[in-house]
């Protein structure tokens, strides 16, 4: 992530001179394919289709940034709207330059944004411990969810504002939880609605998609907390089921009438669902790139085949378009890394941006997906 304010002159350049954004790149990409984009396939059912993607990688990267601009009408910028990312310190002014380059770059390519996140266990910069209290973490927290919300309002559609708050049975217990109870997810919401009234406000969990116990009590958990919510008044608009998938638990332990009776709960509680983050681990799948590929292509068929069959479902986000630039093959998280040394392949395009069995997959489920409630 471009943290220099030399990169990021650099980069605001590159995009106020519209140098690769929409230039030739985006252009031989429409001109290469002739078949129906990603996004053209997901809007003849009424819906959406995007990907969550980091700018250093999408104005680094011409063939990306074609492929990207191309299949997708919304993006989620992947780090851009994070604490440890927008809030270098409590003393400093807010780090606004690496979100304003996400959404103009999305402005300039008829990309919506969606944004994540306001509170998250895994996003917490340096200060937090030494700054937050229990006295003053509620305006610290309104004051950040404000101010990112009042700066980007009618320009950001969507924004998770509690990610990850459950565990099973119970809550995670994250800083917010330990500082302001289990109610910080009523005063994220409710803040959030006061500073965008217009935005969609989401929930996103992950493991909400398995027939084991653990997902299963998740899924319990999940609907509970959002029945809890809706109860009092509190502006929750959509679960987001972030379908960071494992090739093996979706064949053995995933089963398309369940998952279907589970987002049908959601919709009769009058949300909507948006899949936020969908990739496919395959860390334990044996080396040949052409038995994985068309194992993760078979994954992407069988979820995508169950969830587009639910109207209540309104896009699919996933977490990367490429291969190339998946959050598993950074190296960051040793649970990714494969014996064989070879990278994932979680994603529907390859790190040469070739579709995959994934992206086939991904257009038949689209083609034949079930309209979204009020579209014939
Ligand atoms: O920008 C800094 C860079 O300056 C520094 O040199 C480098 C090494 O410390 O770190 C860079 O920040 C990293 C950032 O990605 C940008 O690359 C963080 O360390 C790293 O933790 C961060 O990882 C992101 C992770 O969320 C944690 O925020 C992944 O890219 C991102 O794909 C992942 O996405 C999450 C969703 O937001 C929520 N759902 C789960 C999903 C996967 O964990």
């Amino acid at each position: 992530m471009p943290t220099t304010r030399r990169e990021l002159l650099r980069n605001g350049a590159l995009l106020a001179a519209g140098v690769g954004v929409l230039g030739p790149a985006r252009l031989l990409a429409t001109a290469a394919s002739a078949e129906p984009t990603l996004a053209e396939l997901a809007r003849a059912s009424g819906r959406y289709v995007g990907t969550g993607a980091a700018m250093e990688n999408l104005l680094a990267d011409a063939a990306y940034r074609a492929l990207v601009t191309n299949q997708c009408t919304h993006l989620t910028p992947e780090n851009e709207f994070k604490w440890t990312t927008l809030r270098p310190s409590p003393a400093q002014p807010f780090n606004f330059g690496p979100a304003d380059l996400a959404v103009t770059f999305a402005e300039q390519n008829g990309l919506r944004v969606r944004g994540s996140c306001f509170t998250w266990a895994n996003d917490t910069p340096w200060w937090f411990d030494s700054y937050v209290t229990p006295a003053n973490a509620l305006s610290v927290l309104e004051q950040h969810i404000t101010t990112v919300m009042t700066r980007y309002k009618g320009r950001v559609y969507s924004w998770d504002v509690v990610n990850e708050a459950t565990d099973g049975k119970g809550y995670y217990p994250t800083r917010w939880a330990k500082l302001l109870g289990p109610r910080y997810i009523d005063n994220a919401f409710t803040i959030a609605h006061r500073a965008d009234p217009a935005a969609q406000l989401v929930m996103n969990e992950y493991n909400l998609e398995y027939t084991n116990n653990y997902s299963r009590d998740r899924q319990r958990f999940c609907l509970k907390v959002l029945d809890d919510l809706l109860s009092r008044n509190i502006p929750v608009h959509a679960l987001g089921v972030e379908a960071h998938l494992e090739w093996a638990a979706v064949k053995d332990q995933f089963d398309p009438k369940q998952h279907r009776r589970f987002l049908r709960t959601i919709e009769s509680m009058g949300l909507k669902v948006v899949i936020t983050e969908l990739d496919v681990l395959d860390v334990n799948l044996p080396t040949d790139p052409v038995y994985r590929d068309k194992c993760i292509g078979e994954t992407y068929k069988r979820y995508l085949g169950t969830v587009l069959e639910e109207p209540v479902v309104e896009g699919v986000i996933s977490w990367g378009l490429s291969d190339k630039y998946s959050w598993m093959n950074t190296g960051a998280e040793a649970r990714f890394n494969r014996a064989d040394g070879t990278k994932q392949r979680p994603l529907p395009y390859d790190d040469a941006m070739a579709a995959k069995p994934a992206r086939a997959a991904f257009a038949h489920a689209l083609a034949g997906a079930k309209p979204v409630r009020g579209r014939r």
